[in-house]
């Protein structure tokens, strides 16, 4: 009897380990409120056309944030020039009121009306270069990061895709 019970103490002792190893596994990628608007807005723009879901990525957004920063203190909140950048680079400079993550990335989706994928191609006199890197099938991560210039009451919003998008005559999925 004194063997029994020192064997199931064992046992729930062990499967009470096991379910606390398990949920700090699970607990370790928790994401933010504003990364989970960054990756919701995107991965529902991918899923709409059948492409899968982007990634969370801290050393991108660590790499957007330091972008952002500088155009902030340096440039009042200008686009920043990420002409040869080795990443893919999404930005929206927006005045007035501050955009969520959530609206920036849907600012880019619109974009969308314009794209036509049966050839590939985007209508005259618009751009459908974001909306293309937001649902570029074989981009994998993002990183994203805002910043606010409270005199010129502006706002940008960076985002960096790897592997980067848009690669001239290749259609996004
Ligand atoms: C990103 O930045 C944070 C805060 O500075 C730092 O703790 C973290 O190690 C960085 N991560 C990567 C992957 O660069
Ligand atoms: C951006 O940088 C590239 C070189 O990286 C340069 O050729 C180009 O003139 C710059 N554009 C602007 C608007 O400053
Ligand atoms: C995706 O990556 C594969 C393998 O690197 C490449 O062959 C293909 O052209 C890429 N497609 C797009 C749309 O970028």
């Amino acid at each position: 009897m004194a063997s029994l019970s020192i064997f199931l103490f064992i046992l729930l002792f062990s499967l009470t380990l096991h379910h606390q190893s398990s949920a700090a596994a699970a607990a370790a990628p928790a994401l933010s409120s504003t990364v989970q608007e960054y990756l919701g807005a995107h991965n529902e723009a991918r899923a709409a056309v059948g492409v899968g879901p982007l990634r969370w990525s801290e050393a991108l957004a660590n790499i957007s944030s330091r972008l952002a920063r500088y155009q902030r203190n340096k440039m009042s909140c200008h686009f920043a020039n990420l002409t040869n950048f080795r990443y893919g680079a999404n930005q929206l400079w927006a005045g007035g009121a501050a955009e969520t993550p959530r609206m920036a990335v849907e600012k880019w989706v619109e974009e969308k009306q314009y794209y036509n994928h049966a050839d590939n191609t985007c209508a005259p006199n618009h751009q459908c270069g974001v909306y293309t890197q937001v649902v570029w099938r074989n981009s994998s991560e993002v990183g994203c990061a805002q910043a606010t210039c409270v005199k010129e009451k502006t706002s940008l919003t960076i985002c960096l895709y790897n592997p980067p998008g848009n690669y001239i005559g290749e259609s996004p999925y």
